[in-house]
């Protein structure tokens, strides 16, 4: 029986290489027989990333997706060099813990370019002619935070509110080009992210949020498990989703 998650022949970009989530991601997709492009700004840790992948053909093309403005003008560059895409997967992110008497409108932006506007640009670039493989599948994160309230995240919550909801205005007007938009949702997965927002907490908070994770805290494997079922043709019939992955936490 052939494997329908095989990503064989296909070159996906994958934002946020460089750790966490995106790496974990570019791992499965070389697993799954995938080329994937490397992209996030610290190209050592890319290199690292590079050299954990299974087969040949990866690529390291560090951005900084901050520049949305350069990002389709880049990414087309990009596909010259990589040949054209099948899958992009907005894994780069950022969060700003701050209470909403410290926070400024600069945050705001920051949290927003990163995390909104870079994944728009990213799927403007990707859309392209010649950059674009017939066919295609966008894959943004997300997060539970997109979903429920938690104090301190306004930024954060606010940029992923907005992915859920352009996933389904752009798959919606990418649909005639046989793209497909989807998002997964994650809960708390044990990344640099995560322990950065972890040190700020202390234990009876840490302890609250582990235990609304009824299945436990993620692994970044589960979300790349998720990304890859989007990706692939396991997915084909699926667009404009958000796709919860989050150890139950939002299921009460
Ligand atoms: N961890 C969680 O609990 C959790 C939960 C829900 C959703 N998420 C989402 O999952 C995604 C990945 O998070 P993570 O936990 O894996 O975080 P992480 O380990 O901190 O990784 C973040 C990645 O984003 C890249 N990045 C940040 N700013 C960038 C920029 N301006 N240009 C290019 N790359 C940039 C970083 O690379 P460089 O520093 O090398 O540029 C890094 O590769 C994010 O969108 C996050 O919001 C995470």
């Amino acid at each position: 029986m052939t494997n329908p998650l095989d990503l064989t022949e296909q070159t996906i970009l994958v934002t946020g290489a460089s750790s966490g989530i995106g790496r974990e991601t570019a791992r499965l997709i070389s697993q799954l027989g995938g080329r994937v492009v490397l992209v996030a700004r610290n190209e050592e840790r890319l290199s690292d990333t590079l050299r954990s992948l299974e087969g040949d053909g990866h690529r390291v093309e560090p951005f900084d997706l901050s520049l949305t403005d350069e990002i389709p003008i880049w990414l087309k560059k990009v596909s010259v060099s990589s040949g054209p895409l099948s899958g992009l997967v907005h894994g780069a992110g950022i969060q700003r813990l701050r209470p909403l008497r410290v926070l400024t409108s600069a945050v705001l932006q920051e949290v927003m370019r990163t995390n909104l506007d870079a994944a728009v640009g990213l799927t403007k670039g990707f859309r392209q002619k010649g950059v674009c493989a017939p066919s295609g599948s966008v894959v943004l994160v997300s997060s539970v935070m997109s979903l429920v309230g938690q104090a301190g995240v306004i930024a954060y919550a606010a940029s992923k509110g907005a992915i859920n909801a352009v996933t389904r205005a752009l798959a919606v007007e990418l649909a005639p080009e046989h793209i497909r938009v989807n998002c997964v949702a994650p809960g708390y997965v044990q990344t640099e992210m995560a322990a950065n927002l972890w040190s700020s907490l202390n234990q009876d908070q840490c302890s609250a949020i582990e235990s609304m994770h009824l299945l436990g805290l993620g692994k970044p494997r589960d979300v790349a498990h998720a990304v890859a079922f989007l990706l692939a043709e396991t997915a084909r019939w699926i667009t404009g989703t958000v796709l919860v992955v989050d150890g139950g936490y939002t299921a009460r």
